[in-house]
């Protein structure tokens, strides 16, 4: 198996514990089969997100050293705004805390109750902020992403014909923006092509509609669009980048993911009267426009990150192939997940992996918690508890993907960690049948998978028999 070197090497290391089968039993229990509710210091490879976890670099340490704690105007800010402006090319930026928070200016300022938000499939956080100001998501996704044994090599990309019903269905002045995620995320991290984009904006165009980039995953967008779209091969992953946001009118970025940090997040456009208004939102919800709830040592640490990213193609090269890696592994012990592999994580499709399990019993859930136990490996699930509820019919929302994400946090592991977390999850296939689904004991209203709790049904049941036991 091909693997690419890791482009760095190791100045200070963190240990980690590991535990025994007795040990991980005993803590999914008290965790409620929830991944999330797991102590970390309970956790020996720490795949439940990308999200805040990557390793920062020397020079993002030696950053830090340079926050300018000014309440206003912080010098830190400054640079940050020439480097959002530098390689996203937007000429206005807000900072946040973290994505979520720029997606709530966002929706407030742009979304009118009963609006319809397309977008290339839901993201949890995004979503609910759509929905709280009174719209509706719109999958516009091609049909494709929802198949996960589909390989089209570029999975994210919207399809025109679902914008044109929508737009059709109910008039363009209720459709304000397309909500346009690069590696869509819920779909395994699918990448969209630029022929899309271009595509896109002619239609928007057309119909005065923006295009609002979710940017938290863009450099590793750019690096399947050098590798797989016809013209790019020999543009530089900055280059593309900055092709891709300049079909769009703005964004929101979660910065704890592309960027190398561990906190921060912003929102960035090209409208004045956008901008205007989001700084007056910012400092009722974040803080000060020039801090938005980042300190200005955290301000320093992501300016420096975003230039490493961008700095060559070596590390994104390295970055997306190591999640390559791990998935051609599972691909030759024939455990299925969801191709091509995705740009920061590799997700198992559990309707596959447990087909003796209904979506009711939650398998992605169960599957979750069987890896933990089996190998000390943290995941997480992306499936029917996700997705959560249907607010009109308050039924679960039954997604077609029910998946489990191996999300590879950047920087951070080896590839002998990769060896370690496949070997585990192909001899758990191996042992699939002893797999149990799972029944709801506390669950949350809103994004309900952060803190819900679970038991285990005894045995595992055909979803006939489950009806029956209900
Ligand atoms: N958009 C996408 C595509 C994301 O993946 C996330 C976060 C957000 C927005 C929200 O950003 O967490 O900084 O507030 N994704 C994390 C994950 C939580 O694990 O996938 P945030």
């Amino acid at each position: 198996m091909k693997h690419v070197p890791e482009p760095f090497k190791i100045k200070t290391v963190e240990p980690i514990k590991m535990t025994t089968l007795e040990y991980r039993e005993k803590a999914i229990r008290e965790a409620g089969y929830n991944t999330f509710l797991l102590k970390s210091k309970d956790v020996f490879i720490d795949l439940l997100t990308d999200s805040g976890t990557s390793a920062m670099s020397d020079a993002q340490w030696a950053a830090l050293q340079m926050g300018d704690e000014a309440y206003a105007g912080s010098r830190n800010f400054y640079e940050l705004e020439e480097t959002v402006r530098d390689v996203y090319g937007y000429k206005y930026f807000v900072p946040t805390h973290q994505g979520r928070a720029a997606e709530h200016i966002m929706s407030k300022l742009l979304i009118k109750p009963d609006d319809r938000v397309p977008g290339n499939m839901f993201f949890t956080t995004t979503r609910l902020h759509q929905e709280l100001a009174g719209g509706t998501f719109v999958d516009v996704i091609v049909d494709e992403a929802h198949d996960t044994t589909s390989e089209l090599p570029f999975k994210g990309n919207v399809d025109l014909a679902k914008m044109q019903r929508l737009v059709d269905e109910v008039g363009a002045d209720r459709v304000p923006y397309v909500s346009y995620e690069t590696c869509v995320n819920m779909a395994g991290g699918q990448p969209i092509s630029i022929a899309n984009l271009k595509e896109l904006r002619a239609f928007c165009d057309k119909y005065n509609i923006k295009i609002m980039l979710d940017n938290t995953r863009t450099i590793e967008n750019a690096y399947f669009i050098q590798k797989r779209e016809p013209g790019y091969a020999d543009k530089s992953v900055k280059e593309i980048v900055k092709e891709i946001c300049s079909y769009t009118d703005g964004c929101t970025c979660s910065a704890k993911k592309d960027g190398l940090v561990n906190i921060g997040g912003f929102l960035a456009m090209n409208d004045e009267d956008f901008f205007v208004a989001a700084k007056g939102e910012v400092v009722i919800y974040e803080g000060l426009h020039t801090y938005g709830g980042m300190s200005g040592r955290d301000m320093a640490a992501l300016a420096q990150g975003i230039r490493e990213s961008v700095e060559t193609d070596d590390y994104i090269r390295y970055r997306v192939e190591q999640t390559n890696y791990l998935g051609e592994l599972l691909t030759e012990a024939g455990v299925p997940h969801v191709v091509p592999h995705g740009g920061h994580a590799i997700f198992l499709d559990a309707r596959r992996f447990l087909p003796h399990i209904d979506q009711e019993q939650f398998p992605a859930q169960s599957l979750a918690a069987a890896i933990y136990v089996e190998t000390g490996v943290r995941t997480m699930e992306r499936g029917n508890v996700s997705s959560g509820r249907d607010p009109e019919t308050g039924k679960n929302r039954q997604p077609a993907l029910e998946l489990v994400r191996l999300t590879i946090p950047r920087r951070v592991y080896t590839q002998s960690h990769m060896d370690f977390t496949a070997e585990g999850i192909i001899r758990l296939y191996k042992q699939r049948n002893k797999i149990n689904g799972l029944k709801f004991v506390f669950e949350p209203k809103v994004l309900r998978f952060f803190q819900a709790r679970f038991e285990e049904l005894t045995t595992a049941t055909t979803p006939q028999a489950h009806l029956s036991i209900e």
